[in-house]
Order: structure tokens, then sequence, then C-alpha cells
């Protein structure tokens, strides 16, 4: 089944766009008796491995929550090591990111960052800006009604007639387009204010495995899974069709 969702040369069956809410640093830290920063070092581990994961199996585009607006409600101190890490986690994997074909953007509310993760961010943005294999979207400082409220400043901004907007003008606005696969860790069943527009379709899967554990296993079951499901968008579904009327299209 993970093969078949691998080496399939039906494409249709591959998630253009991969979102994923990678939560449960804190609790895998804490099982081991860990200070929770310690879950976010390990954390940043499992970021290596599932990028390159996808880009072996040539998923286009990657998009991964790192820090929600509402993470800013946590101690300082834990904030502050999440910052210090994810300026470190860019440093030192430019180098693979170049290696495995990733470009890399970051998006949210970017400007609350200090100077050494600010630096970094724009580094590995230009650093990876020729890269074509996979997209990575790495959302800091991001909220789902953000982004909405985000595109309609921008779409005012640009002297759009908002009475005329259509969802298609307001797609285009937004930091990341919709997703196929929204997959959330740790066995928590919500989207976090994550993407909450380009979730509308998305096909969600939800896996117990503790972000820093997940691994390429768990990254084929929800290639697998999604592989299964059928997308109607609203429709009746193929199967549900007289084969008649499936040859009419
Ligand atoms: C996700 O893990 C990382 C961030 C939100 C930054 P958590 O830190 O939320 O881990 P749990 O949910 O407390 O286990
Ligand atoms: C969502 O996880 C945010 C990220 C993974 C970055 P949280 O741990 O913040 O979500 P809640 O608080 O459990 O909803
Ligand atoms: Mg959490």
């Amino acid at each position: 089944m993970v093969a078949a969702a691998m080496n399939s040369p039906d494409h249709d069956k591959l998630p253009g766009h991969v979102a994923i809410v990678m939560d449960g640093n804190g609790r895998w830290a804490r099982q081991r008796g860990l200070p929770r920063t310690e879950g976010h070092r390990r954390g940043i581990q499992a970021v290596r491995k599932v990028v390159a994961g996808c880009a072996r199996r040539n998923i286009a585009r990657l998009t991964l929550f790192a820090f929600s607006t509402e993470n800013w409600s946590r101690p300082k101190a834990e904030i502050s090591t999440l910052f210090k890490l994810f300026a470190a986690g860019i440093r030192d994997n430019l180098k693979e990111m170049g290696e495995n074909g990733v470009q890399v953007k970051f998006v949210g509310q970017l400007d609350r960052f200090g100077a050494e993760l600010g630096v970094q961010m724009r580094r590995m943005e230009e650093e990876t800006a020729a890269n074509s294999s996979l997209l990575l979207t790495v959302a800091l400082n991001y909220s789902g009604r953000w982004d909405i409220v985000n595109a309609v400043q921008r779409l005012a901004a640009s002297g759009c007639d908002c009475t005329q907007v259509t969802e298609q003008l307001f797609e285009r606005e937004l930091a990341v387009p919709p997703a196929d696969l929204v997959i959330r860790t740790s066995g928590e069943m919500r989207l976090s204010n994550f993407l909450l527009w380009q979730s509308a379709y998305a096909e969600l899967h939800f896996c117990p495995s503790l972000w820093p554990d997940f691994a390429e296993d768990d990254l084929d079951a929800a290639l697998a899974d999604y592989a299964g499901r059928e997308r109607r968008y609203g429709g009746i579904g193929t199967a549900a069709l007289p084969e008649q009327e499936q040859a009419c299209g």
C-alpha cells in the first residue's frame, strides 16, 4: 500500500500540496522527563526528515505550521528558545535544502521576530530561490484568520472594488494556496487556526505520533490514506454513477 503510494505513476493520487500541523513537541519531552524545549529541538530534526521525504516522493508543495499567532501566549522563555532553535535550524539546513532542490518561503506576520531569525529567514529565501523540486512554505506567526484579513487588506490597498471581488481573485491574495492533504500529528483533531480557507476541500489526516517521532512511515501512511480517498467536491462520486453516465463524463 505504502509502496504503491510512493511509486504509483498515477500522480492524481499524490497530493500536490501537503500541509502539516506539527504538534506534540511538548508532550514528547514531558514523556521523557525533558524540558519542552528539548521537544522543539527534536521537532526541528523531524522537519528535516519530512522535507527530504517529501522531496524524494515528488510532492510539489509542503506547508509547515511552525508557530501560530496564538503561540505568543506561551511562556517567554519557551518562545525565545524556540526562535533561537528556528534560526539555528535554518542555518544548519541551508545546504541540505539546496541539495534536495527545495525552495523555502516564510509566511505570516514576520515583522515581529528578532534580528537573528529575520536575517536567517531572508538568507534562506534568497539562497533557495532558484530551487524547483519542492516548494516549502514555513508558516510563522501565522493564523488562518490573519491570512484572510490580510488578503482583504491587500485587495483594498490595490484599489480593487471589493464589491466585485470573486473567490478566485481573493484566493490569489492569500499567503498559501489551497491544500490537498492536511496532516496533524499528536492525535489532536482540530485546525488550531491553520489554513482555514485553504482547507475547504482538503483531505484531513490525523496521526497519533508526536511530531518529533514523525517518520517516513507516518508520511507514507498519510499518503496512502489520501490515495484511498475519493474527493467528491459535493458531487456523488464516480462509484455512485451508472456506467453510461460515467462514460458521458
Ligand atoms: C508544537 O508542539 C510546536 C509548536 C506549537 C511551536 P507543542 O509545543 O504544541 O507540543 P504539545 O502540544 O504541548 O505537546
Ligand atoms: C498548533 O499547535 C500550532 C502549531 C503547530 C504551530 P498548538 O499546540 O498551538 O495548538 P492547540 O493550542 O493545541 O490548539
Ligand atoms: Mg500543541
